[in-house]
């Protein structure tokens, strides 16, 4: 009896480590509804939410230079990637937004598409479920390269230069390869969130997600 006794301590006790461990993947428990909604460093994720009636106060359209149709992004944003983009193309690269603000409603209908189209385990790695994805803030935004296709654009030379540009115009590669576990996405080389040059060069500098920026202020 008493040996039972010590071996089911020793398997709650494991369990229990396990649980601690495994915190940052509980993706989609313990929710908490966004109060800062406005703010440029406003976290959203798996487990911050943004209420479906929020909608960014301040955007302004992308020039159709620098995007391929209408597209819009908070103005603070919205004049850091022109001028990202305005300083790569006299550089001899093409980086164009082909995602940018979603809304709630076209963000359900974008994660539904995904469930449909590739089954609900895929979707959840690739897609966030509507009022988790920061597209809805107006501060980020999904690029492609000279190859046409956002998909590809790892491959691109365009990549190669936003991977160690865009900190300076204040965006930061947002669901970097290796941290899955910590954004919950995968590894997205074309989105790019607006945080601000400051946070943007700290981050870069020290390989971090916004979810560890967090941890470590
Ligand atoms: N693809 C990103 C994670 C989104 O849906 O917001
Ligand atoms: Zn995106």
């Amino acid at each position: 009896m008493e040996k039972n006794l010590k071996k089911a301590y020793y398997v709650i006790i494991g369990i229990l480590i396990l649980l601690f461990f495994n915190k940052e993947e509980e993706f989609y428990k313990n929710i908490k509804i966004i109060e800062n909604p406005d703010d440029i460093l406003v976290l959203v994720n798996k487990n911050n939410q943004l209420l479906s009636s929020y909608i960014p106060n301040n955007l302004e359209s992308i020039s159709l230079k620098y995007a391929n149709k209408d597209k819009y992004l908070k103005k603070e944003a919205k004049m850091a990637f022109e001028k990202l983009s305005e300083d790569a193309s006299k550089l001899g690269y093409r980086i164009v937004a082909v995602s940018a603000y979603r809304d709630y409603n076209y963000q359900n209908q974008l994660f539904n598409y995904y469930v449909k189209e590739k089954g609900l385990e895929y979707a959840l790695e690739c897609s966030a479920k509507p009022g988790h994805s920061e597209h809805q803030t107006g501060l980020s935004l999904d690029v492609e390269g000279s190859n046409k296709d956002y998909d590809s654009f790892e491959n691109s030379k365009e990549f190669d230069w936003m991977k160690n540009n865009s900190y300076k115009y204040g965006f930061i590669l947002r669901y970097p390869k290796g941290k899955e576990h910590i954004t919950g996405f995968k590894y997205e080389p074309w989105h790019y969130r607006y945080v601000g040059k400051d946070i943007a060069k700290y981050i870069y500098e020290n390989n971090l997600t916004l979810e560890e920026y967090f941890k470590k202020i």
